[in-house]
């Protein structure tokens, strides 16, 4: 694999973060209906999670649907879920086959009526990939980095009012503990394709001291040549974590 020889494994993000953007200005710029610039988002995402197995990422995350989305039209949410369908009918096996565990960042009961294939969909593929020890992906889908710390903070007041911890006990550990991303390794990396220079409610607790690399192409452009660019450029930073 070409990307392989290139790369300095000791230099390797252990989790690797994806906000995929810029599917809808990919497909006005061909004067196509945004849902294609979708259905091409899918097909660069699968290359990059292939990549990522590859090389031997540990974690990759990628920002799919956020709590925000849902306020867009009707039609383009609807591809939308009609496409997270496909993707799992499509996929699923193989990504099984290739030892992949697959978890959902968000909240998928909370999502709206009209959703339940979508819901169902969702906790067969975590359920059949639970046991699976090779890259974990974490698709995030319903999801908000607000909405994450604040399901945090409740879970652990309602420990504390029964009891189980005291108030002055709960310390960032015990927080970590409570994000979807538990006991996976902290995001090195957060890319964001399509130039725009924010985290739209992206992972906030998990980005602390993550690397940033945004690229100006659009999500449906970013390739295995793009993946390993951003890749050499976090080979290359100096992480000092607020050390010297
Ligand atoms: C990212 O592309 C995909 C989702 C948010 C689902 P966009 O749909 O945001 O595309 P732009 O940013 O409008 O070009
Ligand atoms: C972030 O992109 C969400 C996903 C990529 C799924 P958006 O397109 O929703 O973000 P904004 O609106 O440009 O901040
Ligand atoms: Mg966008």
């Amino acid at each position: 694999m070409a990307g392989q020889n290139v790369l300095k494994l000791e230099k390797l993000p252990g989790h690797v973060a994806i906000i995929m953007d810029g599917n809808g200005r990919w497909a006005k710029k061909r004067g196509m209906p945004r849902t294609f610039g979708h259905k091409a988002g899918v097909e660069a995402l699968r290359e990059i999670i292939k990549m990522s197995d590859e090389v031997g990422i540990r974690a990759l995350t990628v920002y799919a649907f956020s709590t925000e989305n849902w306020k867009r039209s009707t039609e383009e949410v609807g591809a939308l879920m009609g496409l997270l369908l496909e993707y799992f009918r499509r996929e699923l096996e193989e990504l099984n086959r290739k030892n992949v565990c697959i978890h959902i960042l968000g909240d998928i009961d909370g999502m709206p009526k009209g959703t339940e294939r979508q819901q169902e969909a969702l906790h067969r593929a975590i359920d059949k990939t639970k046991n699976n020890t090779g890259l974990i992906l974490n698709i995030a889908l319903n999801y908000g980095g607000q909405q994450e710390i604040v399901r945090a903070a409740r879970n652990l007041a309602e420990k504390a009012v029964r009891g189980e911890i005291r108030p002055e006990e709960i310390t960032r550990e015990l927080m970590q503990a409570e994000m979807y991303t538990a006991g996976e390794p902290e995001v090195d990396l957060i890319i964001r394709t399509s130039g725009e220079l924010r985290i739209s409610n992206f992972l906030l607790w998990q980005c602390a001291y993550a690397e940033f690399y945004i690229t100006d192409t659009l999500w449906p452009d970013f390739d295995r040549e793009q993946y390993r660019m951003a890749l050499e450029a976090y080979a290359g930073r100096n992480r000092r974590f607020g050390g010297v």
